[in-house]
């Protein structure tokens, strides 16, 4: 196991009405910025339940904020916040709305260009504080410190992290995510699914709790992501798709492992110039990206063949095809399609994706930093 430190400061509120609760964890007399999306939490309620919590506080609302958020509309919500001296911000939605909160915060304080917090990775000395309420099961951005932005004048999908953009608190309330359309649902599963794989499918290191950890993740995924598709108001199981999407990106698995990431930043590039949306790109690049690196994963396939698909027996290159194709296969079964083709993407979108992968300093991902253009094109060319 390698060295590491391990800090989560996110007070997490977990449970049907939680919401309520939300006045004790932001400072008496805040000027609080509520931020949201395209309007399912108007439509569902959710935001007039957080505002009926909030009685005693200065309101005030961003919507709009975009699936893959922009910099173009966050920078609108930073402009008001500035003018109103805004305090406390508010993330009420998924992950988009969240990274796109981390950002507004992040921005607000920020001397310079904002953009640079994500193009040139400047640094940030201070944020506005911020918490959530997460709708959407998926990103783990209600308890990590990262956030993923769009330039949509210049199709660059980035992200950034620093502890200063932890949420201070999020309420997870399984019961908000019952009106979740059935591809976000899928979205949610396969998110969380290759998060944990990032982390896991490497090389041994002695991580035996990490590892069983992850594991246990990952089955809790399989078993619950198709009933929560099928019984879109089964609370237990909406709670533990909550809990296990959460966990599955908060540090926890990841402390003192190596970890991969190229199949996100493979991802980040799709979604960039073609809009999927990002768990479609990982459906469509992980198991790809497993099949070309298979050598470099191979004891770790090897486990995950063992303890997540029951593979233990007969020729060991077989047993990895196999978990490979299961993994597809519950893709598949979430109704999420894992080729380009499916999509409408043809074999000539590789070489811009590529070239997108250079002009964004791709070029040494993965667990060993070995894997280049060449072998991204690869994976690519296999994912048609
Ligand atoms: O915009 P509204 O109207 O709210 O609708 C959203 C959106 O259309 C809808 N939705 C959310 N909760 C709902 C709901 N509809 C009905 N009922 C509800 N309860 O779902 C749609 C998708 O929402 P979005 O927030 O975009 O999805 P998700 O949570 O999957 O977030 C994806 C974004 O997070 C980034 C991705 O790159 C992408 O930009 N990621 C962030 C990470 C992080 N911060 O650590 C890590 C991830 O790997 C990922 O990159
Ligand atoms: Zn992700």
């Amino acid at each position: 196991m390698q060295n590491f430190t391990f800090h989560n400061p996110t007070r997490i509120l977990f449970g049907s009405g939680q919401i309520a609760a939300i006045h004790q964890e932001i400072p008496s007399g805040a000027r609080v910025l509520m931020t949201y999306g395209g309007g399912s939490v108007v439509k569902t309620g959710t935001l007039a339940e957080v505002k009926a919590a909030l009685t005693d506080f200065t309101l005030l609302e961003f919507g709009g904020i975009e699936p893959n958020p922009t910099y173009e509309t966050l920078m609108q919500a930073v402009a008001l916040a500035r003018r109103e001296q805004v305090d406390f911000l508010l993330a009420v939605g998924g992950g988009s709305v969240i990274d796109g909160t981390k950002f507004i915060a992040a921005a607000i304080p920020f001397a310079g260009e904002p953009w640079d917090i994500l193009a040139k990775q400047a640094p940030i000395t201070a944020a506005v504080p911020f918490g959530s309420v997460l709708t959407l099961p998926a990103t783990g951005s209600e308890m990590n410190s990262f956030s993923v932005i769009t330039r949509a004048a210049t199709q660059d999908k980035l992200g950034f992290g620093n502890p200063l953009v932890f949420p201070r608190f999020s309420v997870l309330d399984p019961t908000k995510t019952y009106t979740l359309p059935p591809r976000q649902v899928a979205n949610g599963v396969i998110d969380a699914f290759v998060h944990i794989a990032e982390q896991y499918l490497t090389y041994p290191d002695d991580a035996k709790v990490q590892d069983r950890f992850a594991e246990g993740l990952l089955l809790t995924l399989i078993e619950d992501g198709p009933k929560a598709l099928a019984e879109a108001d089964n609370y237990a199981v909406r709670a533990n798709l909550m809990w296990t999407a959460t966990l599955a990106l908060n540090g926890l698995i990841g402390a003192g492992v190596p970890q991969d990431w190229a199949t996100h930043m493979l991802g980040h590039e799709i979604t960039a110039l073609h809009g999927l949306d990002h768990a479609q790109t990982l459906a469509i690049v992980l198991p790809a990206m497993l099949q070309i690196r298979r050598r470099d994963k191979r004891e770790k396939l090897l486990q995950y063949a063992a303890r997540i698909w029951d593979l233990h027996d007969g020729d060991e290159d077989a047993r990895i095809d196999t978990a490979i194709r299961r993994t597809r296969d519950f893709f598949e079964s979430l109704q999420v399609p894992t080729r380009l083709s499916s999509y409408g993407i043809g074999p000539e979108a590789i070489t811009p994706l590529v070239r997108a992968l250079e002009r964004h300093g791709m070029t040494a991902l993965g667990e060993r930093q070995n894997v280049d253009l060449e072998q991204s094109r690869q994976v690519l060319a296999l994912a048609c």
